[in-house]
């Protein structure tokens, strides 16, 4: 992080990345879902934080992003949002709430600003969900679009392997971000697909492209939070690095503490009144 960034305590907006893109510096995208971590993620410097729908496979256990509802969704924002001064927070639409038509789109998209007080919300895919995306653009709510591996159609897929390595889902990808861009969305995240597809997007497009498994070659990363600290197990794919081992300090520190109670040596004389 330069000296400059760090100076840089004003809020984040979706203008603010148009312009970091436009001079070359790279954006940085964190999710969260608590209050707790939301605040050290914003306090890091962080300029977007996502509330994803990944909060079900990390808060809730589930296998996949499709169960959480849209009040578990609000309840993670509102948390989020609390903590959070600088970073622009950016909620995920959770599956179900902007598929079936535009008009449920848009009345769950104003119930997340309204409840939340979000910055703006992404949503999964192209095409067939842009006269959604327009509607709810129209409403005056900002939107990150997202192609490439979309977790919510993990059914259709069948596989979490990387996408759009065929010429022709290539082609449709590029042809979906032009039509989000043109839509109005203020930035993309393409997720798990070749870094040369990726890099041309990023250049054939005016707004921040940001990417997960999408090579260097865009204008920012996207990683979730709680992987990249090592807090997850078991969850290897090639483009996570790990920034620290969360997983083994947490399960140290609570060792200790099981053997400290047992032991007595937890309270001491100091730690009681
Ligand atoms: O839900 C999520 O965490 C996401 C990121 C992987 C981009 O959508």
């Amino acid at each position: 992080m330069s000296v400059h960034q760090k100076e840089d305590n004003r809020k984040v907006t979706t203008h603010r990345l148009f312009e970091m893109k436009q001079r070359g510096e790279k954006i940085s995208m964190l999710t969260s879902y608590d209050y707790t971590m939301a605040s050290m993620v914003d306090a890091a410097g962080m300029d977007v934080i996502l509330v994803g729908d990944s909060a079900s496979n990390v808060m809730a256990g589930n296998l996949t992003t499709l169960p959480i509802t849209l009040d578990q969704m609000i309840y993670h924002g509102k948390s989020v949002v609390k903590a959070v001064k600088r970073a622009l927070v950016v909620v995920d639409m959770p599956f179900g709430t902007y598929q079936a038509g535009e008009i449920e789109a848009v009345q769950n998209a104003i119930k997340i600003m309204k409840i939340t007080h979000a910055d703006a919300l992404k949503l999964e895919g192209g095409v067939e969900i842009l006269d959604a995306v327009r509607r709810i653009l129209d409403a005056g709510i900002p939107i990150m679009g997202h192609l490439g591996l979309m977790p919510q159609s993990i059914n259709k897929y069948g596989t979490y392997t990387v996408r759009a390595k065929q010429d022709a889902e290539a082609e449709k990808l590029i042809s979906d971000a032009h039509a989000l861009e043109d839509a109005g969305c203020f930035a993309l995240v393409l997720e798990k697909i070749p870094a040369s597809l990726a890099t041309r997007v990023a250049q054939e497009l005016k707004i921040p492209v940001i990417g997960i498994g999408a090579g260097g070659g865009v204008d920012g990363q996207v990683l979730v939070c709680n992987d990249m600290l090592g807090m997850t197990n078991g969850f290897s794919p090639r483009f996570l690095r790990r920034y620290a081992d969360l997983n083994g300090v947490i399960t140290d520190a609570v060792k200790n503490y099981i053997a400290d109670v047992k032991s007595c040596d937890f309270p001491n004389e100091q730690e009681q009144y």
